[in-house]
């Protein structure tokens, strides 16, 4: 009895040994083992470090990652993330706010990668591992057929509900007004307060300053900004600060 007790110690013991080698940083072969997707972990190392904001100002997904963050972001484990992320949001709303009812709680929403998806367009153009080419992108919008995000789109409805004035911060050009306001009708959004787009002077801008300028804005005329859903961290970062801030995965593109 004793000796297979040993025995089984000794198995036990050779098989953590031989996990953890697969663990070792100095083992060269832990990038390529697996059968696969040989670059699996390095790039979804890649992906989460650009989640984290430690991985900045990339304007190309890497070309060995391309199929991987085209697998992740077409997954169910991008909705689920999202979906998680929303009900963060829920959570928060159920108790963060004494809501004065006095039209100044308000709440801002991103509109590309937030309330609407442009997968569509990034499958047809390289999925991130090309530079994005602003006109073909921008002939893309005029055509108003991005899809809701479902999870956003309720999240979108159970605030504006609760008399929460909602205000849309989009890095889109001002010249893109009404085919981004047909394209949100379209998919069902209604009853925000603002879009806010960028003119022409804010185009010399970075978006995390032309994006904090908005905000600063809206506190100037009173406004208690309880929360801001956006993909970006350019939409979150910056002075005046929301209250709270929830990041939605996106790891196509980085704008800074
Ligand atoms: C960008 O897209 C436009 C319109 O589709 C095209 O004419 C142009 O050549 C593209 N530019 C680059 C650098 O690929």
């Amino acid at each position: 009895m004793a000796r297979e007790t040993l025995l089984l110690l000794a198995l036990a013991c050779l098989c953590i040994g031989l996990a953890a080698a697969d663990w070792n940083i100095l083992n060269p072969k832990w990038r390529f083992d697996a059968k696969q997707d040989p670059w699996k972990n390095y790039c979804e190392s890649w992906r989460i470090n650009v989640e984290l904001n430690n991985i900045r100002d990339f304007e190309v997904v890497p070309q060995e990652c391309v199929d991987h963050i085209k697998k992740y972001m077409t997954s169910s484990q991008y909705t689920a993330d999202s979906e998680r992320a929303i009900e963060e949001v829920t959570l928060y709303l159920s108790k963060c706010c004494t809501l004065k009812g006095d039209g100044k709680d308000a709440w801002i929403f991103d509109v590309d990668d937030t309330l609407i998806s442009t997968i569509p367009y990034f499958k047809k153009h390289g999925f991130g591992g090309e530079k994005v080419n602003s006109s073909s992108f921008e002939a893309w919008m005029k055509d108003s057929k991005a899809p809701a995000l479902d999870h956003t789109f309720k999240l979108f409805h159970q605030i504006k509900d609760k008399g929460i004035k909602i205000f849309l911060v989009s890095s889109r050009k001002e010249t893109l007004r009404s085919p981004t306001v047909d394209n949100l009708i379209k998919v069902g959004y209604h009853g925000w307060s603002s879009l806010i787009l960028r003119g022409l002077d804010d185009e010399y801008m970075h978006v995390e300053q032309y994006k904090s300028q908005a905000r600063k804005k809206l506190v100037d005329q009173g406004y208690r900004i309880w929360g801001i859903v956006g993909d970006q961290w350019s939409s979150i970062k910056g002075l005046p600060e929301a209250k709270r801030t929830f990041k939605l995965p996106n790891s196509i593109y980085y704008l800074p």
